[in-house]
């Protein structure tokens, strides 16, 4: 059968693209540890402190949240290990994430037309929404929603070169056919962001859940067991409210069914609940400043 040219240099780029996945640099060796010490269940408020404590940015990160009015306590925080109580360790997580990921979350990705932090602002307001909406709806862990909302577009960093290579085609193959951006990623990459993201997420040894929730935000899957994190991150993603006069068909912030039927959700709570979270959002101003 000859083989199709166009296929061989699609099937080539998909390798490219994947290479570059496996050159992302790792994930910084203290970060590492601190995520793994977070769960151990041996881990104390000392243990988890000392281990803050060498790294400098997050340890004024850490203060800062800890003694942000948010947090409602008069009195500021003493010491490292303080903070870190006040904290809960699930929180200290995503400041850990938030402070790995808030450098290259905030660079400007010209393919995808994002100016400086613009991709941040995206997701600080997709994790605030997951966390909000992980409450709202009874989800046990809310900061994990907030994870998987921060890190569930990364694998635009990696896609944006080729995005921009191609970004006529893309853009007149999304208003000609009305699809949002990642279909047509998938189409002509063999890809998209989301499948990137969760390679990403592999390579960096994110736990599955997380992994899984950056890998399906688009498309929550019926098949695996647990999909309850990336119906979470899918809901948000569409309904954060963000200054965006774009059409949300094509901007992709469309709830899937199948995420609307993991979380249980009808049409019609839809609209309240989208009401509700924005003046829920309010709480969550602090985290938009960067680490
Ligand atoms: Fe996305
Ligand atoms: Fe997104």
């Amino acid at each position: 059968m000859p083989v199709n040219s166009s296929s061989v240099s699609t099937r080539r780029r998909l390798d490219e693209i994947i290479r570059s996945v496996h050159r992302l640099r790792p994930l910084p060796a203290s970060a590492t540890r601190l995520l793994k010490e977070l769960d151990d269940p041996h881990a104390t408020a000392r243990t988890v402190a000392e281990l803050i404590a060498l790294d400098q940015a997050l340890t004024a990160y850490v203060l800062k949240v800890a003694n942000s009015a948010a947090m409602g306590y008069l009195i500021p925080c003493a010491s490292i290990q303080e903070a870190v109580v006040r904290l809960g360790f699930k929180q200290v997580r995503s400041l850990v994430y938030s402070t790995v990921t808030a450098g290259p979350l905030s660079a400007r990705l010209a393919g995808y037309r994002l100016g400086d932090q613009g991709l941040w602002y995206h997701s600080v307001a997709v994790a605030s929404s997951a966390h909000w909406l992980a409450t709202a709806l009874h989800y046990p862990d809310p900061e994990k929603a907030y994870v998987g909302g921060l890190l569930h577009d990364i694998g635009k960093l990696v896609l944006d070169q080729y995005v921009m290579a191609d970004y006529p085609q893309i853009i007149s193959i999304m208003r000609a056919n009305r699809l949002p951006m990642w279909q047509v990623e998938e189409q002509l990459f063999g890809i998209d962001h989301a499948g990137i993201g969760g390679l990403a997420a592999t390579h960096w040894q994110f736990p599955t859940e997380l992994t899984e929730a950056i890998r399906y935000h688009h498309a929550p899957s019926p098949d695996l067991p647990d999909q309850r994190l990336a119906a979470l991150v899918n809901l948000a993603n569409a309904l954060a409210p963000e200054n965006q006069t774009e059409d949300p068909v094509l901007a992709g912030k469309i709830i899937h069914p199948v995420a609307m039927e993991i979380l249980r959700l009808k049409p019609e709570q839809i609209t309240p609940l989208a009401d509700r979270l924005r003046e829920g959002l309010f709480a969550y101003q602090d985290r938009l400043q960067l680490p």
